[in-house]
């Protein structure tokens, strides 16, 4: 990405920030996801976004109602992760990777000390987040950053080295990366991953589909998304093609587990909001599971 390998932080995860905590503060209850530090990563234009007010809303209406959708799919996969999280931390689950970790703050939300959050990010990203967080006493002592470039870094290496226990099962998050990457290297940060994840782990993902894939009216969001993503310097390739990487990974060590798609976000946590922030029908959320 141009703008990480300037050593400049992502633009797109201060975005997705800024999503939530405009949802914390303006959305219709009951929320779909409530992120209660978000805030913390805003710097000014995203905080202006964010806040709620009459001419903000009219020209964010305006500008971006189109594709507002993908607003929703950011909360529902925060809160499909939660979901999939809350019982495994209730049952004694140590260790969590989350993977383009961005502003990302689920390790925020479970301070519990038998838990460790292992965030794995770009290094320019990660400073950032480090930085602002070295300014909040108290918060993120579970945190362990692993900085690494995908591009160049050993994942695995990298984790192992920064304390991760391959013995014992993890939960990986990776949340709004795939998009960015070409569908050959999701899988192969998938073999790398594998060597190093114990039986029982379980790692989520999302996926924005090829446009063969995309529901026909649905096409012109992708195509926007894909065009504001470019102009912050973070394109989206927007090449995930579901049954490729059903054949891809098979042999590998993973089995998908659970895919749900934008219908069943919408029934499951849009009833009380506004249609304009229903998440796209083509979007899907993997859970995979070692075997
Ligand atoms: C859209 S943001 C998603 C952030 C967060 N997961 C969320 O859902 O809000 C994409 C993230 O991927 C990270 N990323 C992109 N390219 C990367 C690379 N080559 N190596 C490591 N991280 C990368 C960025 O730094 C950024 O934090």
């Amino acid at each position: 990405m141009a703008r990480l390998a300037k050593g400049r932080a992502s633009r797109t995860a201060r975005i997705t920030a800024a999503m939530r905590y405009r949802h914390l503060l303006g959305g219709v209850r009951p929320l779909v996801f409530e992120d209660r530090f978000a805030h913390l990563f805003l710097d000014l234009p995203s905080a202006v976004v964010a806040v709620p007010s009459p001419l903000g809303d009219r020209a964010l209406g305006q500008l971006l109602g189109p594709v507002r959708g993908f607003e929703g799919e950011v909360l529902a996969r925060s809160r499909y992760v939660e979901e999939a999280l809350g019982p495994r931390l209730a049952a004694g689950l140590g260790q969590v990777i989350v993977l383009g970790a961005g502003f990302d703050s689920t390790a925020l939300h479970h301070p519990d000390a038998r838990c460790r959050f292992f965030e794995v990010d770009h290094p320019a990203t990660q400073a950032e987040k480090r930085a602002i967080l070295a300014r909040q006493p108290g918060l993120g002592a579970n945190l362990v950053f692993v900085p690494v470039d995908f591009a160049h870094d050993d994942l695995a290496e990298s984790l192992l080295q920064a304390g991760f226990d391959a013995r014992r099962p993890a939960l990986v998050s990776w949340l709004g990366v795939t998009m960015y990457l070409p569908q050959q290297v999701t899988v192969a940060t998938l073999v790398t991953l594998r060597r190093i994840l114990a039986p029982g782990s379980v790692l989520i993902f999302d996926a924005y589909p090829r446009r063969e894939e995309t529901v026909l009216e649905e096409q012109p969001m992708f195509a926007a998304a894909r065009a504001l993503t470019a102009l912050q310097g973070e394109p989206m390739v927007g090449a995930f093609h579901a049954a490729a990487f059903a054949r891809a990974i098979e042999g590998k060590g993973w089995r998908i587990a659970d895919l749900m798609k934008g219908e069943a976000m919408r029934k499951r946590w849009f009833g009380a909001q506004p249609r304009v922030l229903w998440p796209p029908r083509s979007v899907s959320f993997y859970t995979l599971e070692v075997v």
